[in-house]
Formats: structure tokens, sequence, C-alpha cells
């Protein structure tokens, strides 16, 4: 048998795969924990990588040479998304398939396993990350996973929709800087489907609390790169401000220039909102809060222009930090 003796992943292959077709999902990256040559090794009828990445991508001939390495010749070389509709049409279906490390980076992984389902000839075959006794186990938490997933995703996709359907792309001037202040993010927690889904959300952040998705989102969304988004996590307690300057040379005459999370914004161009009950609702005013109990109302005229034309509005508070 070719495999660590101890990765049940290779003990489980090497037990039910002699004599049956085995497909490895997404297995191309890095090149060492594919299971090819373990199944061919431990006796498979057929086996097949079946991976996103295009035929011409070195990565192949790595993996060429790898089974060469090991004397395994035969294998089929598919290069697909697992999430692609009629996959099984394509490919066929297999008696044993792996797959590890590819779920996570799914947009909707109960898609994808009801995929890795369909190009399965039996159902239990599958084999997402572990095997043996910690089977039946790893299928629900994966499920539950995936589900907690989806959710996580949904909420952000409200979010989004909420904020393009209230503030239409024609009504935000260039280079705005959206600023999500506490936003409800406990949607996941809320369903509740499984206990433990709560503390799972916690872990998980939505898409406007990491400025690295919430930017391009926003770009996305609004089919404008010129869109900035200034956001933080709920571990960091909300939004904070760093700085406050009654007047900037950054900024036009009549601005004042707050610095958010370190990231100096003029208040023209500065529209601040929350998210509740599916509704995005702006900060008007924002209001700076300093320890020592002052409090600064800013007027930020892109809100107060929104506010007139019907988008709800409401004092929005966020707290001094000092700047990272
Ligand atoms: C993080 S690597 C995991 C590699 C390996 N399975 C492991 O656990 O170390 C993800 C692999 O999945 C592939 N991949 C990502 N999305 C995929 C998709 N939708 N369909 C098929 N393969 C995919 C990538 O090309 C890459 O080879």
């Amino acid at each position: 048998m070719l495999g660590s003796k101890t990765d049940p992943r290779d003990l489980y292959i090497a037990q039910v795969v002699a004599g049956k077709t085995f497909v490895d999902v997404g297995d191309l990256w890095g090149m060492v924990n594919e299971k090819v040559t373990v199944a061919a090794k431990a006796g498979a009828a057929r086996t097949a990588m079946l991976d996103i990445t295009p035929l011409d991508r070195p990565l192949w001939q790595a993996f060429r040479e790898r089974r060469a390495s090991r004397g395994v010749s035969d294998c089929q070389l598919l290069s697909a998304s697992i999430d692609e509709p009629g996959l099984e049409r394509r490919v066929g279906q297999f008696d044993v398939v792996h797959c590890s490390g590819v779920l996570y980076r799914c947009p909707n992984p109960l898609h994808t396993l009801s995929q890795l389902a369909r190009i399965s000839r039996v159902l239990t075959s599958i084999l997402v990350l572990l095997p043996a006794s910690w089977m039946i186990f790893s299928c629900v938490t994966t499920v539950g996973l995936a589900k907690v997933y989806q959710l996580r995703y949904i909420h952000s996709r409200l979010q989004l929709e909420a904020l393009v359907q209230q503030i239409p792309a024609h009504t935000l001037p260039r280079d705005t800087v959206l600023a999500p202040v506490h936003l409800e993010e406990n949607s996941v927690s809320r369903v509740g489907t499984f206990a433990w889904a709560g503390t799972l959300d916690r872990l998980l952040f939505g898409v406007f609390e990491i400025s690295w998705s919430a930017t391009p989102a926003c770009q996305v969304v609004y089919a404008r790169p010129d869109l900035r988004v200034i956001t933080t996590h709920r571990w960091a307690n909300g939004l904070h401000f760093t700085g406050f300057h009654d007047s900037s040379e950054r900024c036009e005459p009549g601005d004042v220039e707050i610095e958010l999370e370190g990231q100096p914004v003029c208040s023209s161009r500065l529209l601040a909102f929350t998210y509740q009950d599916q509704k995005v609702i702006l900060a008007n005013p924002l209001i700076l809060a300093y320890p020592d109990g002052r409090r600064i109302e800013v007027a930020l005229p892109l809100a107060v222009s929104l506010v007139q034309s019907g988008v709800p509005g409401s004092p929005l508070e966020i707290h001094w930090r000092a700047a990272p």
C-alpha cells in the first residue's frame, strides 16, 4: 500500500477501493494530499482526478510526475468545477469519491455536497474529510457547517441587496466611503437549526466585517470601482473613530475629517450606516463619543439628503479608540 499508515483517509481508501472506481476531487494543489496514487496502489479499478485547474497549468504536469515517481500511469484527468451543473453527465459516476479542503472554498457548500453525491455511485461512499469511526460525525458536522455557511451567505446577500435597493448607485458621489457600524450579524444564531450554530456563526465573518470582502463586494454590486468600505468585525466591538479634525487640507472647506480605524475620511464623502430587520439605517448624525463623556455630532451631508428623500436615518454613535 502507498500512503500513510496513520492517515485515516489512506487507511479507509485502502479498505474500500479495491476493484472500485475512484475520483479525487480538488486534490491538485500542493500535491501532497492527493489520493489517486493511494487508491491506485490499493487496487482501484480506475482512478480520476477532478480539479478546477485548467489542464495547461503546471500543477497537472506535477501530478503526472508524482504519479510516474510512484509507478501509477493511468489516471483520467478532469478539469472541471465540482459545482458545474450537469457534471455527472460529463464525468460519470464513481464508487468512491474523495474530497478534502474544497468545501470551504465553494460559495454554496450544500450545493457542492449534492454535486459530490451526484458523481457518487453510492451516496455513502463519499469521503468528505474523515473516514472510519469519525465518518458519521464528520458528515453531520460537514452538513451543519455547510448550512451555517449558507445562512451566513444569505444574510450577507440580504445586507448587500438592502444597501443597493435603498441607496442606489446614482445617489452616491464619486469616491464615497461606506462605513458599516454595528450591523445586525446574528441571523444564523437566530435560526438555531443546530445547537452550536450560534457559536460557529461567531467565528464566521459577514461580508461587511472584513474590508477585503466588503470593498470588492460593494464595488461589484454597485458596479463602481471608486467605492471604498471601512469596516471592522464583531470581535472589535464595532467601528471606532481614531481621530477627528475640524478642518483638514485633504477635505473640502466646511468638511470635517474623521479617522475611522486609522483611515482618514472627509465628512462629505462618508456614509455610515447600520442594518437592522433587513433595513439599512443611515447615521444621521454620526455621534463621536470620547471616553471622557464628550460627544461630537457630525452631520454627514450625504445622509442628510438621502434621509430627506425617504431613506431611514437615526443618530448613530461610534466610540473613540487609539489609532491602530
Ligand atoms: C486548498 S486546496 C486543497 C488541496 C488538497 N485537497 C488538500 O486538502 O490539501 C483546494 C483544491 O481544490 C481545487 N478546487 C477549488 N475549487 C474547486 C471546484 N469548485 N471544483 C474543483 N476543484 C476545486 C483547487 O484547484 C485546489 O486544487
